[in-house]
């Protein structure tokens, strides 16, 4: 499968004043953009971003998504739609991605589908996206409370990163944040892994230039797997480390937790699954925890239990003929696919990030 043209690699920019150079030297100008926010980033920064894409688009057009997960559904794009059709978008026109994960994925969502698709730009103003997200293409919203369950691959034409959007980020998302880092680092970039708790003081303080190298290094991770497979026929499922039972947490606590909360728990499970399967030794099972705890990721989840994390990781999307395909940690910054995970091995996993005491 071929995936539309586009840009994997982002530009990570000092400040949003240089929008609109960076899209001129990509060659993005046109008669329309649609800046699609939420309800937080368009009286954040709408004006600004706006303000650099009227030099390059004659008209802006600006939406806002209701903010939050619980709004990353199909009526919330359809709203979207409805707005570019309101607003004569044709297929020469571009829809602009200002926001965390939820944003991109359904601004997206909403290009790709619209008149078949149109041309995307992301600018990811969480951590999430700035590493994750916002790079490679996937769009799409939950179903029937499943994540991400419809979607479309849609390689935006620009990533463009700027770290300074992440000062007014809350503490909670930053950390949520963390757990995508982690998890990247955990999968594909050992030297980061050991990067990470070196730098932790000024990660936490978020220093510009530190966020900048760490921004840089994970988001070069996720674009190499993606350049390798672009659509998911095999490596790219690698990036997937702590989503199986990160998502099946999420859910089961009914998306009270945050993504990246979810996502640290599922790679404290994943550790401790490949500890007993022999792939690490203790001592590696026990910095990945610390590396946890210092950007202050959860160690447990509590009020669920692990017959209900177990019964949702079966609706988990990423299930191979009946077989769900884990991602194991082989060493730290290699990430290994296995089909043959039984339930009694995802079970200990579980009970592991499970509070005993709660
Ligand atoms: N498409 C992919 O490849 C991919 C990869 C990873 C995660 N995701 C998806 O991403 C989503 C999570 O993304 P997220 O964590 O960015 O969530 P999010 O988009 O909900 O953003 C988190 C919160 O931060 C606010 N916000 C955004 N930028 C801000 C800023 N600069 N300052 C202050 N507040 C700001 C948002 O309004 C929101 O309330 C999930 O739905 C997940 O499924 C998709």
């Amino acid at each position: 499968m071929k995936m539309n043209e586009g840009r994997i690699e982002p530009v990570i920019i000092d400040s949003f004043e240089e929008l609109a150079d960076v899209c001129r030297s990509a060659g993005i100008t046109g008669q329309r953009v649609m800046l699609a926010g939420d309800t937080n980033t368009i009286p954040l920064m709408g004006e600004r971003a706006a303000a650099q894409l009227g030099k390059v688009f004659r008209e802006v057009h600006m939406f806002a998504f209701e903010a939050g997960e619980e709004n990353k559904t199909l009526s919330s794009v359809e709203s979207l739609l409805s707005y570019l059709l309101d607003c004569g978008f044709d297929r020469h026109d571009t829809v602009a991605a200002l926001g965390g994960g939820v944003t991109g994925d359904m601004a997206g969502f909403a290009a790709a589908v619209y008149l078949r698709g149109i041309r995307v730009i992301q600018i990811p103003t969480t951590l999430v996206a700035q590493i994750d997200s916002g790079i490679g293409g996937k769009t799409g919203v939950d179903f029937e409370g499943c994540k991400n369950m419809v979607g479309a691959f849609h390689m935006p034409a620009l990533v463009c990163s700027c770290p300074e959007a992440l000062l007014t980020l809350s503490d909670d998302q930053f950390r949520a944040g963390m757990g995508e880092v982690v998890k990247t680092a955990l999968l594909g970039d050992g030297k980061l892994y050991e990067w990470l708790p070196v730098h932790a003081e000024q990660i936490l303080n978020r220093d510009k230039e530190v966020l900048y190298e760490m921004i840089r290094r994970s988001a070069a991770v996720k674009c190499s797997v993606v350049r390798r497979d672009p659509t998911e026929q095999g490596e790219r499922a690698l990036l997937n480390l702590g989503h199986t039972i990160g998502h099946a947490v999420e859910k089961a606590c009914q998306f009270r937790m945050l993504h990246g909360d979810c996502v640290g728990l599922g790679l404290l499970a994943a550790a401790q699954m490949s500890y007993l399967r022999g792939m690490i030794d203790s001592d590696t099972c026990i910095r990945i925890h610390d590396v946890c705890r210092l950007f202050g990721l959860p160690r447990f989840v509590t009020g669920i239990t692990a017959e209900e994390i177990l019964k949702n990781t079966k609706s988990d999307k990423k299930m191979i003929a009946g077989h769900i395909r884990f991602i194991l940690i082989e060493s730290p910054g290699k990430a290994v696919y296995a089909d043959d995970v039984t339930d009694e091995e995802l079970l200990a996993g579980i009970r592991h990030i499970l509070d005993k005491d709660a």
